[in-house]
């Protein structure tokens, strides 16, 4: 794992994850700018990828980086076919999964083959799913290519389709052979994407202490924040190391660790909710990561100082604006969803709130609705 002094350097080789559950199993995540140039080459390393690569993109991704990992994937050996979806949600579905599993079909492919998710949460997502299904696993590389996808989605294994309109009702715990995130592609994202995979990145600064102990990534950040440009590998490994921590400590969610990674959900989820998906998922996250650190602050949990250092890195780097114009709903309605979300129905709200120091986080369900409301209408 790499330590907040090794972030100066931007060639941290790679992170590896190791999972105990089961059969031992270890994984690389490798960050690294113009890493897609030789990707074929770091999947011949990896040794046991089969013959046939299946990529599965989408159609925003098709025209800008979807030949040049063919055609790296081509040098290294591999037999190449692609799979190009729409892009966006909608695509995160069963009948796309099926459509995957059919083109498998037809093309011969055996569980010892790969299925290469190229993009976003989306393509990643679904992937993950067709290649934990189909055979009952076959082999999956995620080459993640936004910055939700390279510090969040790609890590940790989870799979989804939607259901209709219910998100991510069907899924599984699948784990990669390989992460290769190339830190290039995030030149293209639009910046909308870029801000709103930020508030993924703050939250990791939020909870460090908690998850592997480490202290220090958000000084790093309020350091590097007006020209993050210069430290992506940097910025993305270490957050990739703190999911990845949480991961191994509990692959499968059952012990609790995995819900520090929601600090700031429950308030944005209401968020995400009311405004129909009208905002973008980290956008809510930048939403409700304030209201839980505001929260916090007035139930004595941490210094009023956490607030204000929030904000300011919040200008930095431009979340600012989305604060600004966040949609106003009544906070009852708010409570009301946060409260409807619940999985313990007995319990009152599970919240992630900061304490005592930063990078520290305690779970609540004990907080009064009194005090969320107070937030909610500040
Ligand atoms: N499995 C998990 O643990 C996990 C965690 C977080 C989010 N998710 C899922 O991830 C999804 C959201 O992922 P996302 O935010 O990456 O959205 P996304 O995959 O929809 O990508 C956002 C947009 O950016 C485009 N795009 C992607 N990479 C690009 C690039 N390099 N240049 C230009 N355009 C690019 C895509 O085509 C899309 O239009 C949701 O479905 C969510 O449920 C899963
Ligand atoms: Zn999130």
């Amino acid at each position: 794992m790499p330590s907040p002094a090794d972030l100066s350097t931007s060639q941290i080789s790679h992170i590896e994850v190791i999972l105990n559950g089961g059969e031992p199993r270890r994984y690389p995540i490798v960050a690294q700018a113009g890493l897609m140039a030789g990707l074929g080459q770091e999947c011949r390393q990896l040794g046991s990828l089969g013959k046939k690569v299946l990529i599965l993109t989408d159609a925003n991704l098709q025209n800008r980086y979807l030949n040049q990992v063919q055609a790296s994937l081509q040098q290294a050996g591999f037999e190449v076919s692609s799979v190009v979806l729409d892009a966006g949600e909608p695509s995160k579905s069963l009948t796309q999964a099926q459509f995957v599993y059919q083109t498998l079909i037809q093309q011969g492919f055996t569980r010892k083959d790969t299925l290469l998710g190229l993009g976003g949460g989306v393509v990643g997502d679904l992937s993950g799913f067709c290649a934990s299904t189909y055979h009952r696993g076959m082999t999956l590389i995620h080459v993640p290519t936004t910055l939700v996808a390279q510090v969040d989605s790609a890590i940790g294994g989870k799979t989804a389709v939607n259901l209709g309109q219910i998100k991510n009702m069907v899924g599984t715990f699948y784990q990669p052979k390989a992460v290769f995130a190339d830190t290039d592609t995030l030149n293209t994202l639009p910046p909308r994407e870029f801000m709103a995979g930020m508030a993924e990145v703050i939250k990791y600064g939020l909870i460090e202490t908690s998850c592997d102990g480490q202290t220090g990534f958000f000084d790093w950040l309020e350091t590097h924040a007006s020209n993050l440009n210069a430290v992506l590998p940097a910025m993305i490994h270490r957050c990739a190391a703190i999911k990845a921590a949480v991961v191994m400590a509990d692959e499968l969610e059952t012990k609790g660790l995995r819900f520090f990674l929601n600090l700031g959900h429950t308030f944005g989820h209401a968020y995400e909710t009311l405004s129909e998906y009208g905002i973008l998922h980290g956008e809510a996250v930048a939403i409700g990561m304030r209201l839980a650190v505001r929260l916090s602050v007035e139930l004595g949990l941490i210094e009023a100082t956490l607030l204000q250092r929030l904000d300011g890195l919040y200008q930095q780097v431009g979340l600012s604006s989305v604060l600004e114009n966040a949609p106003h709903f009544p906070a009852t309605e708010v409570l009301a969803i946060m409260k409807h979300d619940k999985k313990n129905q007995d319990a009152g709200i599970k919240l992630i709130l900061p304490h005592q120091t930063l990078g520290r986080v305690v779970v609540r369900d004990d907080i009064p609705d009194a005090a969320i409301l107070s937030v909610l209408k500040a």
